[in-house]
């Protein structure tokens, strides 16, 4: 399995939990139980959430649905198991993983962003095929498109946090640029403004993501042979299309 070297990942992976609330994933998890509701007619019980990060998609999610995460970063499945002790976490890369056995809902979390070529992204729904119940559901959806992207976009994040005898204060400053915009990759990059106790300290991450066209999507989910369909799906003024993907009973 290759590592994943984002900081955010490893050493800065405790800054994860000040990254937003688990609250702020709830809109989100709504629309996906809606979702499931709308194109499912039999209950569905058990969810693989994929690149399932510090867990708050799965915090979510888990009244409904017996959850299961899989992420390749071990200090974010750390995280995710300390928020959600009664589900099981699992060290995968999303791409390659057997589980041997299947689940009647696979997310596929915002973390198929860092699945920077075709061929990658197309493993990943293959995967999520291969590990679905006949009639489950996989749901998947792009940050960005090569339609959507905005140039230069920069969003900043303040929390506050008392970290044992310290006080956190830390801005994320998080800044998106495509350098070449005929390759399929952006550059996400992340400055941390940390102070402890007032003390300051300055850290960068850049992380390397993927940026297709939405025909790239339509063309790799219908190769692997799911039926979809294009929901919208509104959060803080902006939209995003989730893709309802669902495994024909063979
Ligand atoms: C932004 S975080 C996801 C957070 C998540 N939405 C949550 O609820 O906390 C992105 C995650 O993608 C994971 N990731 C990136 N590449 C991966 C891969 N190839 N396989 C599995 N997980 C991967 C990272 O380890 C990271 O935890």
């Amino acid at each position: 399995m290759t590592e994943i070297r984002n900081r955010l990942y490893n050493d800065l992976s405790w800054l994860w939990p000040m990254w937003d609330t688990p609250s702020e994933y709830q809109q989100y998890c709504k629309t996906v139980t809606l979702l499931i509701d709308k194109y499912s007619d039999r209950e569905l019980k058990t969810l693989l959430n994929v690149g399932c990060g510090g867990g708050k998609n799965a915090f979510n999610l888990k009244e409904r649905f017996k959850v299961t995460g899989l992420d390749i970063s071990r200090p974010m499945l750390n995280l995710a198991s300390e928020l959600n002790p009664e589900c099981e976490f699992i060290l995968e890369d999303m791409r390659d993983y057997d589980l041997d056995r299947k689940f009647d809902v696979v997310l596929i979390d915002d973390a198929v962003s860092y699945m920077t070529s075709e061929e990658d992204l197309f493993a990943v729904f293959e995967r999520a095929h291969e590990h679905l119940t006949p009639d489950g559901i996989m749901l998947a959806g792009p940050d960005f498109t090569k339609e959507s992207f905005v140039q230069n976009l920069t969003q900043t994040t303040h929390s506050v946090s008392p970290r044992g005898a310290s006080d956190i204060d830390v801005i994320f400053v998080e800044n998106n640029y495509d350098p070449v915009s005929s390759d399929t990759t952006y550059e996400a990059l992340i400055i941390y403004i940390i102070r402890e106790n007032g003390k300051l300290r300055i850290e960068k991450d850049m992380h390397i993501l993927g940026l297709f066209s939405i025909n790239t999507w339509r063309r790799l989910l219908m190769r692997v042979g799911f039926h979809f369909h294009e929901e919208i799906y509104y959060e803080n003024g902006n939209e995003y299309t989730e893709f309802v993907c669902l495994k024909q009973a063979q």
